[in-house]
């Protein structure tokens, strides 16, 4: 066995705190309840004990009224909160006299209250207590579990912030597929229940994919859900230039080249936008989106380089497009007049026409904004 000096000098308390701090954690509040009064601390001192029996234990200062009303109960239940929670940490690490005003909460078998929002609950029933220096050691056998979806609070440094796990890669593209192909209305929340039963994946995934999106910009936070993230308009503007660029470079390449199958091609593809306009409005805004970007993603392939493919489908406009456009959006008869001229251009040969033709039609965002910008 190691010899160590135990009487040399150790850290001290403030030290092994600062340094014990680096140890990032959850956040629980430890709740009970004694003679018909609901009791909570704020605890991160909590881990899994043993599977069989599953159990736990906690540890709590003895001075800590919510422990002292434990060791008479011999019940309590751990609820692990959410991200958004900490206020709700703030109260239960307090001292004030009725920390359950304004807190939902269901009681559980054991009676001690289940804090609504938590993303797990477990009951339990102490076993054992240690003492072990100014805390009690709880270890307490569990007999109820729940869990919902949503991402743990984290304690770290003394200071509240997020913990989020990295996003399973196929759950992710299936997200964002869904997110950028699927959803056809901004306003409408995502919900990780809804998009995982759709995508059959597990619901968990689903909520980290769209925790991911939401760094990508994609899709924004509305308190517990998530909605499509509208871009501005400046923004647009600005991947419509880049788009332009790479159009007018390609069509400048290949106008006059292209053989009889590669312009009956070229025409199906328009013929698939023309169907997704009702009445001068996007009707199905999704599928103008993937068609519109069918159709030019095809000018652009037909230069024949993989890395200006690349390039271009790296601009994800039609990722773009799903968050600025939506069933309101007037889709102007212009845009379709402007797809006719630029097959009708590729068919003749007219370089002039179809450069001419491109820009044009990259400036329409524009003033269709510009037009709803003076008729409000
Ligand atoms: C993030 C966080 C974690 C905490 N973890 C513990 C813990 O594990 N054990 C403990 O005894 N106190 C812990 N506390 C402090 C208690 O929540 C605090 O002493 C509380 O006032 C006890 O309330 P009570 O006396 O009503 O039971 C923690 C506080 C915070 C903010």
């Amino acid at each position: 066995m190691t010899e160590v000096d135990i009487t040399a000098d150790g850290p001290s308390k403030g030290e092994f705190r600062d340094v014990m701090g680096r140890f990032a954690s959850g956040v629980t509040v430890i709740t009970t309840r004694i003679d018909g009064e609901d009791l909570g601390a704020a605890a991160s001192a909590v881990s899994s004990l043993s599977d069989e029996p599953p159990s736990l234990l906690i540890c709590l200062n003895v001075t800590s009224t919510t422990a002292q009303a434990i060791v008479k109960t011999g019940a309590f239940a751990v609820n692990v909160l959410a991200e958004d929670s900490a206020p709700i940490a703030q109260r239960f690490a307090s001292k004030a006299p009725d920390k359950f005003a304004s807190i939902a909460f269901e009681r559980g078998r054991t009676g001690a209250p289940l804090i609504s929002g938590s993303i797990a609950h477990f009951e339990c029933v102490v076993d054992e207590t240690v003492r072990g220096g100014t805390h009690y050691v709880f270890l307490a056998r569990v007999v109820n579990v729940a869990s919902t979806p949503g991402n743990p609070l984290a304690y770290f440094r003394g200071s509240f912030g997020r913990m989020e796990t990295a996003p399973d890669a196929a759950a992710l593209h299936a997200v964002r597929d869904y997110v950028v192909g699927t959803v056809s209305d901004v306003a409408v929340p995502l919900d990780a229940e809804s998009i995982a039963a759709e995508l059959e994946i597990e619901v968990g995934r689903s909520y980290q994919a769209l925790v991911a999106l939401v760094g990508e910009g994609l899709v924004r936070r509305t308190g517990a859900t998530f909605e499509v993230e509208p871009v501005p308009d400046q923004v647009i503007f600005d991947y419509y230039a880049a788009k332009l660029a790479i159009e007018i470079g390609a069509a400048a390449q290949t106008v006059g080249s292209l053989d009889t199958e590669q312009l009956a091609e070229l025409r199906r593809l328009l013929e698939v936008t023309l169907a997704h306009s009702v009445d001068g409005q996007f009707g199905d805004p999704a599928g103008w989106i993937r068609a519109n970007a069918a159709f030019h993603e095809y000018l652009v392939s037909l230069a024949g380089s993989t890395i200006l493919m690349e390039t271009y489908k790296g601009l994800r406009l039609p990722a773009m497009e799903q968050r600025s456009i939506s069933q309101s959006t007037r889709a102007t008869g212009q845009l379709h007049e402007d797809h006719r001229t630029i097959v009708e251009g590729y068919e003749a040969g007219d370089v002039e026409l179809v450069l001419r033709t491109l820009t044009a039609h990259a400036r329409r965002p524009q003033e269709t904004r510009a037009a709803a910008a003076s008729a409000s």
